[in-house]
């Protein structure tokens, strides 16, 4: 990176030909507009509505207003130069209850964003589920209910039926990780139970409606499409060599990874993961064929990739006084309490605690590529939170952002020049929008949202990944 005077820091990056440059965002993070089109409430409008479950008592009624201000967001897309744009469909606006027909008014705000960015010659790249299931859904069991499945392979049939003319990659879950072990386990997000059975009941049913739909796509959209899952893989570090740390690196990859990328690509469940986690479920929730939907082949695997994750063995399970239950916070880890714990890591964090650290991208991106050799793989979210504001004359200096993205993004290069076979770069977030549990507390955007006047502003950021876009492609 060098500066070529006092405000401009231009990456020297070269990426191979054809690399894809985008943003990303999300249904429930950015549109608002949650009572229009028909659209009924998601787990997300139920969960925020809830006082106590979002910071500060944030919800996503208005968020970033894109429902109403996405022609001027498209814009800001062309003035970014990128080439691709990833947003999710928000399921509870095309098909409210999560059952019966799709609602036009829904589909037609996707059809019309889908046409500028078209116009605009960017690609859509299209989600269908980032965390928003429609509240009904939930009421009938949610994710770790098996017929959830069944339901959203219906919702991308109707969206693929509508939308599968203009849109070249899809993907059909959003870090299912997410909303199993954080919807139904820790309890953080939407729906925030604390069951640990039911979330691991809810990822494989995560797992089989990701399997039910791509067998839906294959059968509606074009050859040409590209289908994928997008995964938060954890890049994890155990705090030493020993073989007790050893263990605690092997169930959290177990958890966080083996039990999505095992079914997905070689159609089993780890052993290790069942047995030990077979004190709380005996898997019965697995049926004959169920595999063979979930490992059906998928184009590309998306990567959502923010900090590594060091964990350790447990110091000494606590003991318990006779008579007195020892309290255990609800915990994303089913099984492993008492048995793992984890470490803050080293180094700057950003505004979400998270230490800056890219060399943990680099390692999961070639081991990715030796444990899957043939799979393209896409980053579909990097990025950070800093405290940004707009200074008196309404600029929005984010220095720390960009030096995260410069580190980051030559981690990517690092990994394509040794080989791995990394087809693009999706930036968290176009916006500042809503951040889960956090509200509108935590700035992600390389846009600054003033959120009481909706006014955007390009923060130095946007110029940086500007200019970085403009190089590459016109590279020769
Ligand atoms: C991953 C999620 O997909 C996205 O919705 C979220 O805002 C970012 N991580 C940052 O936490």
């Amino acid at each position: 990176m060098t500066a070529v005077d006092d405000q401009a820091i231009v990456s020297t990056l070269r990426f191979p030909p054809g690399f894809r440059w985008g943003t990303a965002t999300a249904a429930y993070q950015i549109e608002g507009a949650t009572r229009e089109d028909g659209r009924t409430p998601s787990i997300w409008d139920t969960f925020s509505g809830t006082p106590g479950r979002v910071l500060n008592g944030d919800t996503g009624d208005i968020a970033a207003d894109h429902r109403n201000r996405m022609p001027e967001d498209v814009a800001l897309l062309r003035e970014l130069g990128v080439t691709d744009y990833r947003f999710s469909v928000s399921w509870p606006r095309v098909q409210p209850t999560g059952r019966g027909p799709a609602v036009q008014r829904g589909l037609d705000f996707y059809r019309q964003l889908t046409d500028r960015l078209l116009e605009a010659g960017i690609r859509p790249v299209l989600t269908l589920y980032h965390w928003d299931l429609p509240q009904e859904l939930e009421d009938a069991g949610g994710w770790p209910e098996r017929d959830t499945a069944a339901r959203f392979a219906d919702y991308a049939t109707l969206v693929a039926e509508a939308l599968g003319d203009r849109v070249p990659m899809w993907t059909t879950l959003n870090e299912p990780w997410c909303s199993a072990f954080l919807g139904y386990g820790s309890g953080e997000h939407a729906p925030g139970r604390t069951d640990p059975a039911a979330a691991l009941r809810a990822a494989h049913h995560l797992n089989l409606g990701h399997g039910l739909a791509v067998g839906a796509l294959r059968d509606l959209l074009p050859d040409s499409a590209d289908l994928s899952l997008v995964l938060n893989l954890a890049a994890v570090r155990g705090r030493s060599d020993s073989a007790a740390d050893r263990d605690a690196v092997r169930r959290i990859e177990a958890l966080a990874n083996r039990i999505f990328l095992d079914p997905v690509f070689h159609a089993h469940y780890p052993r290790d993961l069942m047995e030990d986690t077979a004190a709380l479920t005996d898997w019965s929730f697995v049926r004959d064929g169920d595999l063979a939907q979930i490992s059906r082949p998928i184009d590309v695997l998306g990567i959502n990739y923010y900090s590594p994750t060091v964990v350790a063995a447990a110091a000494a399970s606590p003991v318990a006084v006779p008579g007195r239950p020892v309290p255990q916070a609800p915990s994303a880890w089913p099984g492993t309490e008492g048995l793992v714990r984890f470490l803050p890591g080293e180094g700057p964090r950003t505004a979400m605690g998270w230490p800056v650290d890219a060399e943990g991208l680099v390692e999961l991106l070639r081991r990715l590529h030796r444990e899957l050799p043939r799979l393209p793989l896409m980053i579909t979210e990097n990025g950070a939170a800093y405290h940004d504001y707009a200074d008196p004359s309404g600029a929005v200096h984010d220095p720390e952002r960009i030096a995260y993205l410069e580190s980051h993004l030559a981690a990517v290069h690092e990994a394509v020049r040794s080989g791995v076979d990394v087809r693009g770069y999706f930036l968290w977030s176009l916006l500042d929008n809503f951040e889960w549990a956090y509200g509108y507390s935590k700035r992600f955007g390389i846009v600054h949202v003033d959120f009481a006047s909706q006014r955007r502003t390009l923060k130095d950021s946007a110029r940086w990944y500007a200019a970085l876009i403009a190089d590459n492609r016109a590279a020769p």
